[in-house]
């Protein structure tokens, strides 16, 4: 484990170590100060201004450290800034395979009280996902150095961290297991791994005291329970359904009743309206919402937050085949609605149609759910934020806030009612999609006929759970948005 420590001067140096120091611009000169006109005037050279995240790296070759490094930050008072300090620092200490770094943020970053706290957790949380790599298919002896040798930070920072990096690890931990699910290839992350390894964790967190438990629904089940729409999105698909169902229970007395569903397409080829390969290759990752709620349910756990919190996935592959659903098919939900296919690529909203009337039967006091729903969300928010639907304008506002505060962007978008009407159909209750335009927000109409009157909200996390270019803490892939907001906004009891 990586060891960090909060403290208030700079260590004397060792070799083998770095001294990263965030400057803003403001500070650029204070610079001379401490390393000198050369250092100085070579920054001038290399044409740096402190402009957000330039970075200049010189070797000293005087005492003192012999790595050192001058990150600019625009303001460190952001949640997402101090992440990817912390994040850009541990990658350049491991990149130099410097067994220890040093993080001086005193210049730059003003705390009192609770923020030292907040700052340590964001700060903890980047230097862990520094680390973070998908590498179940590489060969065991790669780079071995660059990782074994990266054992400890001092961040040089005001205040006491109080319980900041320990939380800051937990919630990295949890980013890291729903990275790992959704980085796994589709051959790997079925299903069926989806059901095993949220029973796995069930019993890893139970074994650690907490009180978790885990129920999979086998196709027969879900027959039985008449998830129609799930169940013909899966038929396509050699690879069984699995219905998935975590339960946490607090050890004191609960604050309400929260289900988290997060849409668990394991592979989205598009069906019968299939997919280009362009669009297709990244969609193995079509199951983040899934990942996302299984890797928070492990913090929400470890963090031991006072609410009964039921994760619920309709996991799915969505395949072509002699026996997938066709265009015209008509099928019915749980709760008793028949729909008319009009796009079998439209697959997510009708696994999550059933799952949503699941978590209803469960009288919550709220159901959010989160998917990799549309590529709509992604032209009209761009590949860093998520989208928010809801009624609930407080609930909104409440999500957004923690999204702020963990680091991960929310934008919300209305769900009008006169859209409806692009879901009509002539031989059943509707379809499964509306026109081009307004693609999101009538993939979230479509989501509210399952809700019945609960307390309810959408999450669109197409854009931000991809990662094509990487931003902030994410490399390529998977980035396990948005766990961090998740339990960010359950710690700070929302219901
Ligand atoms: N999984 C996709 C949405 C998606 C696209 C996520 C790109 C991430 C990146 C979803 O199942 C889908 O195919 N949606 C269609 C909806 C359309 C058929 C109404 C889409 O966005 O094109
Ligand atoms: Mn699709
Ligand atoms: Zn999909």
């Amino acid at each position: 484990m990586l060891r960090i420590d909060w403290v208030s001067d700079v260590p004397p140096a060792n070799s083998g170590q770095l001294l990263v120091v965030a400057f803003t611009k403001d500070d650029i000169d204070v610079i001379s100060g401490r390393f000198g006109e050369d250092v100085r005037a070579a920054l001038t050279r290399a044409g740096v201004t402190g402009k957000a995240w330039e970075s200049f790296r010189f070797t000293s070759l005087e005492g003192g450290f012999h790595h050192v490094e001058l990150i600019a930050v625009a303001e460190l008072g952001s949640a997402e800034n101090l992440r990817k300090l912390a994040f850009e620092a541990g990658r350049s200490a491991r990149s130099l395979g410097a067994n220890e770094l040093v993080l001086d943020m005193r210049d730059a970053l003003q705390l009192e009280g609770e923020d030292a706290s907040t700052a340590a957790r964001l700060v903890a949380e980047g230097l862990e996902l520094s680390g973070y790599r998908y590498d179940r298919y590489r060969a065991k002896d790669e780079e071995p150095s660059a990782k074994a040798s990266f054992e400890g930070v001092s961040v040089v920072a005001p205040g006491k961290p109080g319980a900041g990096i320990e939380r800051g690890r937990i919630v990295a931990a949890a980013i890291s297991r729903a990275r790992d699910l959704g980085n796994g290839p589709a051959e790997l992350v079925t299903p069926t791994f989806l059901a095993e390894t949220a029973s796995e964790l069930a019993a890893e967190l139970r074994g650690a005291g907490h009180d978790v438990s885990c129920e999979v629904f086998d196709l027969e089940e879900c027959e039985r329970r008449s998830m129609g729409l799930y169940l013909a999105v899966a038929r396509g698909s050699d690879e069984p359904p699995k219905f998935i169902h975590l339960t946490y229970k607090p050890k004191g007395e609960s604050k309400g009743r929260i289900c988290l569903v997060g849409k668990g397409v394991t592979f989205d080829s598009g069906g019968y309206s299939l997919k280009p390969t362009d669009g297709m290759l990244a969609m193995k990752l079509d199951m983040g919402g899934a990942a996302a709620v299984i890797g928070a349910m492990e913090g929400i756990a470890r963090l031991e937050l006072p609410y009964e919190v039921h994760v619920i996935s309709a996991a799915a592959e969505n395949m072509v085949s002699g026996r997938a659903y066709r265009l015209g098919d008509v099928f019915r939900a749980s709760n008793g609605k028949t729909v008319e296919i009009n796009n079998t690529d439209a697959e997510g909203r009708l696994t999550l149609a059933d799952a949503l009337h699941f978590a209803v039967g469960l009288e919550p006091d709220l159901i959010v759910d989160f998917a990799t729903l549309t590529g709509a969300c992604i032209v009209a928010l761009g590949p860093h934020i998520a989208g928010v639907m809801t009624r609930d304008d407080e609930l909104a506002s409440s999500w957004q806030a923690a999204g702020g505060r963990a680091g991960e962007d929310h934008w919300r978008l209305p769900l009008p009612k006169p859209l409806m009407s692009m879901l009509d159909s002539k031989i059943a209750d509707m379809r499964n999609t509306g026109e081009r335009a307004g693609g999101s927000l009538t993939a979230g109409l479509f989501l509210e006929q399952f809700v019945g009157d609960k307390r309810w909200m959408h999450v669109d996390i197409a854009g931000p759970a991809i990662v094509s270019k990487p931003f902030g803490v994410n490399v390529e892939g998977s980035s396990g948005f948005p766990v961090a907001t998740i339990l960010e906004f359950l710690a700070s009891e929302p219901v």
